[in-house]
């Protein structure tokens, strides 16, 4: 494999000097662009683009092609695992994701079958190796899973949820069939994550995006106690490089010392836990990866800058950082926007790297 020619996402996580903080956007190829959207309509609809192997490598790469990105992410997306478990997902315009069949009783679960990521998700895989030819050793590429709580929030729901009534009764109402479910999922993440890294993914990220709905005592018992599962079962190294894990729970704060001891690399911040904060707490066991409200994106090019002169500065000296927004990028934000936001990360951390 050929040397990679920018380290900076991969030597932040892992604590060593870099020259600027790196950075790169939750959801960076997406409805934003315009390019986007055009390959979307080639496609037909967003399931199509993830299982075309050049038009998915073609939108990883549109975001990098207008910003110095740090990394890239591979573009599919977390709902891939249940429905190559046989939930049947389809997007419906302006409503979401969907599926046709949804998780009901401890048999729905026992009859889900083990996910079979060679046989189901080789588009997946097909795309990482297109992306890591493609990219050329540029930057590095991240692959992702959802978390199994998270995953289990759709299969259960059917949908996305407000108040996640479905699940959260099912796990008050059927633990140990919930236990089932988690941990048949936890199997099919390291799987599938194991056969991204095969393929040629550098660095992993959970998203546990409705980890943050569940108290305390449910968090650590659903959602954590299985990602740490997913952790210890992961890969560790690829091209005699570590492979990096981070993992994101949306409305994780409050749990930042749980989150850092699971074993990952990195925790990756919304923008509701101030990072100097999250550092003082967490800053000498992992790597940091966030935190800006993505919404600021919608706001002039001066106040985009001043809030990333504030994240930097709060965060301050040092490595351990990787810049990002605290979720994903919405889709009508002005690119222009992301252009301020990537060039001010480089621009202002530089001073945070010196001697
Ligand atoms: O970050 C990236 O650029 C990589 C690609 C990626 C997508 N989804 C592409 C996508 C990643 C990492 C995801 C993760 C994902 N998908 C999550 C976890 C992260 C988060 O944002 O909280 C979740 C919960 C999903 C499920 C999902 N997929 C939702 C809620 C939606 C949006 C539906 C809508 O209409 O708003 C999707 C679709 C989706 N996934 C899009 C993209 C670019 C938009 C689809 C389109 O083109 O219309």
């Amino acid at each position: 494999m050929t040397a990679l020619k920018n380290d900076r996402f991969l030597r932040a996580l892992a604590g060593e000097k870099v020259d600027m903080t790196p950075v790169w956007m939750m959801r960076q190829a997406g409805r934003y662009l315009p390019e986007y959207r055009a390959t979307r309509k080639v496609a037909g609809d967003f399931m199509s683009l993830c299982r075309n192997t050049e038009l998915a490598c073609e939108v990883t790469m549109q975001p990098l092609r207008r910003y110095a990105m740090d990394a890239a992410i591979l573009f599919s997306d977390i709902l891939t695992i249940p429905d190559a478990m046989g939930q049947g997902l389809y997007f419906s315009e302006g409503e979401g994701p969907r599926f046709r069949k949804v998780v009901r009783t401890e048999k729905d679960v026992e009859q889900l079958p083990e996910l079979n990521t060679a046989k189901d998700l080789g588009y997946v895989t097909d795309a990482v190796s297109a992306i890591r030819r493609e990219l050329n050793g540029s930057v590095p590429l991240i692959g992702f899973s959802g978390s199994p709580w998270t995953l289990a929030t759709y299969m259960i729901e059917g949908s996305g949820s407000k108040d996640f009534r479905n699940a959260k009764a099912f796990m008050f109402n059927q633990p140990e069939a919930m236990h089932l479910l988690l941990d048949k999922l936890a199997r099919g993440v390291i799987d599938y994550l194991n056969a991204q890294i095969a393929a040629g993914a550098q660095a992993v990220q959970i998203f546990d995006t409705w980890g943050g709905v569940l108290s305390t005592h449910a968090y650590r018992e659903f959602s954590l106690a299985y990602m740490q599962k997913i952790v210890a079962g992961l890969t560790k190294e690829a091209d005699g490089r570590k492979v990096p894990v981070i993992l994101f729970t949306k409305n994780g704060g409050l749990w930042l010392e749980d989150i850092a001891a699971s074993g990952c690399d990195a925790v990756g911040l919304d923008w509701t836990i101030d990072i100097g904060t999250a550092r003082a707490r967490i800053g000498n066991k992992v790597a940091l990866q966030g935190n800006m409200d993505p919404t600021i994106l919608y706001s002039s090019p001066s106040s985009i800058r001043a809030e990333v002169d504030r994240i930097l500065r709060d965060y301050g000296q040092g490595s351990g950082h990787v810049f990002n927004l605290g979720h994903g990028i919405t889709p009508d934000v002005d690119p222009a926007n992301v252009a301020v936001f990537v060039e001010s990360v480089h621009e202002l951390s530089q001073q945070y790297h010196q001697g």
